[in-house]
């Protein structure tokens, strides 16, 4: 063993160590020239059978040697190290200002929303909600309600009339005909709320549409007052506009109710009106083959649209006809 020989050797790992690509190939040169089979390993291994003075002589030299070899490792292992992590923050990058995926989950329409809101109140209550089709009977729509044949809402103007016109079938202008249907086929008491699209021939514009919503209420039972019919206003005007909101009576007309009024509520600091009610007029109880001695009761029908626009100050019947979800997405979910 020489020395220029273990100066070959430490020069050859340094080169070996410097050209390494990456960590994988500075590990197979680090095997190669620090490992247990790699020269200066093996001459290391060799001093053992050395006389004491070459022993001192060479174990210096080898020790110098293996030290000079470790540092060219540990110095090629932190740059490899270094490039690989700077590699890695590269391709790992991430552009926080991408958009993120917009895939929005479906939600109710705020009037569905609204008409889930309202029967939940009056189920609470213990009423029954009540359906009836959109396309109905004049007799139904019309004349079990005590509108004559004369009446101007039978015109050609507000009622969307089914041909042919001998079907005498039409698409219901309110939720009133689901109180006839109620009472012909279930015996009193009764409270029960009827929920349901509607039509008549209006434009479409601010504050009309061709087809809304209404909700229906009809209470029969024994020694119903108007006082009741106010309680249950007041208590449902809270309960949508907020609490502590009431509601006042106009006197007014309604084929069907008999005294009729209109239902205004105090909301915002004004009063608003919101819909229709009254006393069920005899003649419909009588027509639907209810005793007029034993039974009296109260109804009431409110627009669902109208209810929505006054809560939320909302201004155009447009929004919530078109279902554009910027408008819908603020009322939330609703499941
Ligand atoms: N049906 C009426 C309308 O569409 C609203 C209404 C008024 C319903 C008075 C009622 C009522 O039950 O008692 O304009």
């Amino acid at each position: 063993m020489r020395e220029d020989e273990v100066r070959t050797w430490v020069g050859d790992a340094r080169t070996a160590f410097k050209a390494a690509a990456d960590l994988d190939s500075l590990k197979t040169a680090r095997l190669i020239h620090s490992g247990d089979k790699s020269p200066i390993a093996l001459a290391s291994r060799a001093l053992g059978s050395m006389s004491p003075e070459d022993k001192v002589n060479f174990g210096k030299i080898i020790g110098e040697a293996k030290a000079e070899i470790a540092s060219a490792l540990a110095t090629a292992t932190a740059l490899l190290e270094a490039e690989r992590d700077r590699k890695v923050l590269l391709e790992e990058v991430v552009d926080v200002t991408l958009p993120v995926n917009r895939a929005h989950r479906g939600g109710l329409h705020p009037i569905s929303i609204i008409k889930n809101e309202v029967s939940d109140f009056f189920i609470e209550q213990g009423y029954a909600v009540q359906e009836g089709p959109e396309l109905e009977s004049g007799w139904l729509n019309f004349d079990a309600l005590n509108m004559p044949a004369d009446h101007p809402a039978r015109t050609m103007q507000d009622t969307f009339f089914i041909q042919p016109l001998e079907s005498g079938m039409v698409l219901r202008t309110h939720t009133s005909p689901v109180q006839i249907r109620t009472m012909l086929t279930q015996a009193p008491p009764i409270y029960v709320i009827c929920p349901g699209r509607t039509f008549r021939a209006d434009e479409l514009d601010a504050t009309h549409s061709p087809v809304f919503h209404q909700v229906e209420g009809l209470v029969i039972d024994k020694g119903i007052t108007m006082a009741h019919l106010k309680g249950t206003l007041d208590n449902f005007a809270s309960n949508m506009f907020g609490p502590g909101v009431t509601t006042r009576l106009r006197p007014s007309f309604f084929p069907f109710t008999e005294p009729s009024a209109e239902v205004d509520v105090f909301f915002n600091n004004r009063w608003i009106e919101w819909g229709g009610c009254g006393m069920v007029n005899p003649r419909v109880l009588a027509t639907c083959g209810i005793d007029t001695d034993v039974y009296s009761g109260f109804a009431f029908g409110m627009g669902l649209e109208r209810t929505l626009m006054v809560r939320h100050g909302i201004t155009d019947m447009h929004d919530i006809v078109e279902g554009d979800i910027r408008f819908t997405r603020q009322f939330g979910v609703g499941l």
